[in-house]
């Protein structure tokens, strides 16, 4: 007797290989899964970043090659981002402190002079001091928004090819009386025929930024120099002062908005200024396309910008 058995087995066949199918896939999906694990852990570590936070860096040391040089790249446009961000920080903190004083002024002497009845030349005193505190006011104001519209990237329109020395003159002489008063004396020497592509207004700007500093920072009757000098690239204007010496550390931080070297002496008093006067003069050199220098050598103190061909 001889018995056959048979089945058909298409249907495990295809189970089997449906089975298989789906072990490949789940694999795959694990493996990837797994690979894509540090990328998720990355977007995770940047979602987390606040401005409060963003002294935090994304961690590299559990990162594939692949993706270490990305977070690294990341890292370092996170510091950028950080820097200025305490400068911005930093300049409203400042800029604050700096309205403070004057309307704190303001308003002390107005209480004062509400407080009790005045005659009307009493009343003249009280707006005569405050008309100078109003107009200091106003140019921080000025000066802070010179510096955003610097800050956005505008730039000299204005531009003509002017005699440098004549703009410089202009400019000296809008200080006669001061310099009067002190006994002090400007003098332009070096290259005095230069000739420069400059929007006046914006020169004579950064130019009474120097003078004045130069006049402020140096004894009654200092002589005080302007030089002018050509080079291949620019046109550099230096203004220097006979002076104490300035620390290379403060050097090169004179030109920050609000640095002083001595922040207490410079609040009220003679001085005019409030900390962006060489700012703007920076401000101005990069609307030129120029740069700006500092140097405290020999008991002179010179502090110039230059003004791209
Ligand atoms: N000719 C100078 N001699 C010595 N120090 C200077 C001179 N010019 C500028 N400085 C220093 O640089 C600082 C910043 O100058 P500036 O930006 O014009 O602000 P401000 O004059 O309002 O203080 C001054 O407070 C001073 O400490
Ligand atoms: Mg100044």
């Amino acid at each position: 007797m001889r018995l056959i058995v048979g089945s058909d087995s298409a249907p495990y066949m295809h189970t089997r290989q449906a089975f298989l199918t789906a072990l490949v896939a789940l694999a795959g999906y694990w493996i990837a899964r797994l690979g894509l694990q540090p990328l998720k852990q990355l977007s995770k570590e940047a979602q987390a970043l606040r401005p409060k936070t963003l002294s935090q860096r994304l961690q590299l040391a559990a990162l594939p090659v692949e993706l270490s040089a990305l977070a690294e790249a990341f890292n370092g446009a996170l510091s950028r981002l950080e820097e200025i961000y305490r400068q911005l920080e930093a300049f409203n903190a400042d800029v604050a402190h700096e309205l403070r004083t004057p309307l704190a002024n303001l308003i002390g002497s107005t209480q004062v002079a509400l407080s009790r009845q005045r005659s009307a030349g009493e009343f003249q005193e009280v707006l005569q001091a405050n008309l100078e505190d109003l107009e200091r006011v106003r140019s921080i104001v000025n000066d802070m928004l010179f510096l955003a519209r610097a800050d956005r990237g505008e730039v000299a329109t204005g531009l003509v090819l002017t005699p440098v020395t004549q703009e410089v003159r202009k400019t000296i002489e809008f200080f006669e009386f001061v310099l009067d008063e002190s006994g002090s004396q400007v003098g332009i020497t070096g290259d005095v025929q230069a000739e420069a592509r400059l929007e006046s207004a914006l020169f004579r700007r950064a130019m009474s930024n120097l003078l004045q500093n130069a006049i402020e920072h140096s004894l009654p009757g200092a002589q005080i120099t302007v030089t002018l000098r050509e080079e291949a690239a620019a046109t550099w204007i230096v203004v220097s002062n006979p002076g104490a010496a300035i620390d290379e550390q403060h050097l090169q931080h004179l030109f920050d908005r609000f640095y002083r070297v001595d922040a207490a002496r410079n609040d009220g008093g003679e001085h005019h200024g409030h900390g962006l006067g060489l700012a703007i003069v920076k401000a101005v050199a990069s609307m030129h396309g120029g740069q700006v220098s500092a140097s405290s050598e020999g008991g002179v103190n010179t502090f110039g910008f230059s003004v791209a061909h």
